[in-house]
């Protein structure tokens, strides 16, 4: 049995395949029909379609494990089952191992209870098609909250229509909650008008993103559809932003003092909260049992980055220091921490393997040497170097405190600190 957990976006465009708000849509679409869309903007019938509405293959799931007509389960995050998909195509010039395949298909939707914020507000278009009056209706898009302006146009526009109003939040990610409450907020000026939540995740082309918008509006039942003007993003100022300082290196490079030392001037200035997660305090506590496998470092550092990314999802300052030594998965952390709004700052400490082994502070490089520890850092096993790392420092022959300071003088400039 072939299962998955779609990534957030894709989830979205599950959801909203299954509610039908992105009829004629019922499946995730193949190829022929993508380029179709990407080429021309209209699906293989010549209906108009904006946007390529894709599934991509897990890295873990070997394409050799994927048959035509295979019925795939897409889980939630939370481990529901959302939907069966039913496999028409495999398809994608993959690496091989199972990297950068697409799988499309018509999905049914499996019975879940519908939870989270404003989950009662997610109601399908038939569902309030069946509730609007006959006439006119204008749909409203938001993003983000309408303003003074936008709400007179809005009221404006339904009055000379005798237009009915709905009104479409676009709710993805950390933000949903606040559109749908500026919505909530806006109809209460708006008298009449209804609010429905759409989990439609933004795209990056503006033109789609607007064509998109209009698809599903009209799919709600709007005969008229306005699009609310897009948010200005005002992220917080950075020292009032989640951050993640991660140290990566190799053993015995010096990451763990320096992020001691990190740690302990941040708590004696005072002015922001710090989460330190040291390599082998995380091996002994949350990674306990895991091997030095590269399954296990992965896991290893997932599990780090994940708990980075909810301390700085609340604003805090999380200090991470393990070896790390592969990019992808140190590009996965980086991209955790963004996802929850946080910034990530990669400190490459990058002391020689020679300086390393002179030191062998706690005698492993020794026992390395010897073969008495197996798949040992820079030793018989690899360790990539960053090469997006936003600060290197090579401690040899540099005192802790002058390490500390740098790093310090980083987050100073970078105003994460004051
Ligand atoms: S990581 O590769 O998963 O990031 P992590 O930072 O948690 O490694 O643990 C590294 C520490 O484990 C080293 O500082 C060292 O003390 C110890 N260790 C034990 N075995 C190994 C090994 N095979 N390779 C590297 N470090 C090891």
């Amino acid at each position: 049995m072939i299962e998955w957990i779609p990534d957030a976006r894709e989830l979205a465009d599950l959801e909203l395949l299954l509610s039908g708000a992105f009829a004629p849509l019922t499946g995730f679409l193949t190829a022929a029909e993508a380029s179709e869309v990407t080429e021309h903007g209209q699906l293989p019938d010549g209906g108009a379609w904006p946007d390529p509405i894709a599934l991509a293959l897990p890295r873990e799931i070997q394409p050799e494990a994927i048959r035509l007509g295979d019925r795939i389960t897409l889980r939630d995050p939370e481990g529901a089952a959302v939907a069966v998909l039913t496999v028409r195509e495999l398809s994608g010039d993959g690496d091989g191992h199972g990297h950068g395949y697409h799988v499309a298909g018509p999905v049914e939707a499996l019975d879940t209870p519908a939870y989270g914020p404003f989950a009662r507000l997610r109601r399908t278009p038939e569902e309030v098609r069946k509730e609007l009056p006959e006439g006119e209706i204008l749909a409203v898009t938001m993003r983000g909250p309408l303003d003074g302006t936008a709400l007179e146009d809005v009221a404006a526009t339904a009055e000379e229509l005798e237009a009915a109003i709905v009104l479409l939040p676009l709710v993805f990610g950390e933000g949903g909650p606040a559109v749908v409450r500026a919505a909530l907020k806006a109809a209460e000026r708006l008298p009449g008008s209804t609010v429905v939540a759409v989990p439609l995740a933004p795209r990056e082309d503006a033109e789609i993103d607007l064509e998109l918008r209009e698809h599903v509006a009209r799919n709600y039942g709007a005969t008229e559809h306005y699009a609310g003007p897009a948010p200005v993003a005002i992220p917080g100022p950075p020292h009032r932003r989640g951050l993640v300082v991660f140290f990566t290196g190799l053993s015995g490079s010096g990451k763990s003092t320096i992020a001691r030392g990190l740690r302990d001037v941040l708590l004696e200035r005072g002015g922001r909260t710090v989460t330190y997660l040291d390599g082998d305090v995380v091996r002994r506590m949350l990674s306990a049992g895991l091997t030095f496998s590269r399954e296990d470092r992965d896991r290893n550092i997932r599990r780090i980055g994940f708990v980075a990314a909810e301390v700085a999802r609340h604003g805090g300052l999380a200090v991470c220091a393990p070896i790390a030594p592969y990019a992808a998965t140190r590009q996965e952390v980086r991209a955790m921490a963004e996802e929850v709004g946080a910034d990530f700052l990669l400190v490459h400490v990058a002391t020689p393997l020679e300086e390393c082994e002179r030191r062998d502070r706690k005698g492993l490089y020794a026992k390395a040497r010897a073969g008495l520890i197996p798949e040992f850092t820079g030793i018989s096993d690899p360790y990539e170097e960053p090469d997006d790392a936003d600060l290197v420092i090579d401690t040899t022959g540099m005192s802790v405190e002058h390490a500390v300071s740098t790093v310090l003088g980083t987050l100073t400039s970078g105003g994460w600190i004051r």
